[in-house]
């Protein structure tokens, strides 16, 4: 009895190790590639380019989900969640 739940607790904790990387918080590797696919074409060469930028997380997030209304930026809300979003802010802030 004893040593089942011993069991237990240990599958319990390999399991709870194995997902600790999904909810892991925001990656900036994610955040690079997703950055390089959808937004370099235009970020490095005919918009500004936002690498390094000083915007705030909310502000961010606010521009890429719903654009800049009679620019080149387009809406990204129905493209990405908030979390990859996010993943694009934590790398370009980095640099
Ligand atoms: C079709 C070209 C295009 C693509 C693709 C694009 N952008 Fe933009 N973006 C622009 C332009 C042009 C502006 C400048 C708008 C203005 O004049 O205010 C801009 C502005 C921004 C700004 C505001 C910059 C500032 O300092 O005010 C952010 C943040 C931004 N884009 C993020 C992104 C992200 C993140 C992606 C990829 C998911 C992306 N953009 C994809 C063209 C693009």
């Amino acid at each position: 009895m004893i040593r089942s739940s011993y069991l237990k607790l240990k599958l319990l904790l390999i399991l709870i190790v194995c997902l600790v990387p999904f909810y892991s918080y925001a990656d900036s590797t994610n955040g690079e590639s997703l950055f390089n696919r959808n937004c370099a074409t235009c970020h490095k060469r005919t918009a500004p380019n936002i690498l390094g930028t000083n915007l705030k997380e909310k502000t961010f997030l606010m521009i890429v989900k719903h654009g800049r209304a009679g620019t080149m930026m387009g809406s990204f809300k129905s493209k990405f969640t908030d979390k990859e979003i996010l993943d694009i802010y934590t790398y370009l802030i980095k640099k």
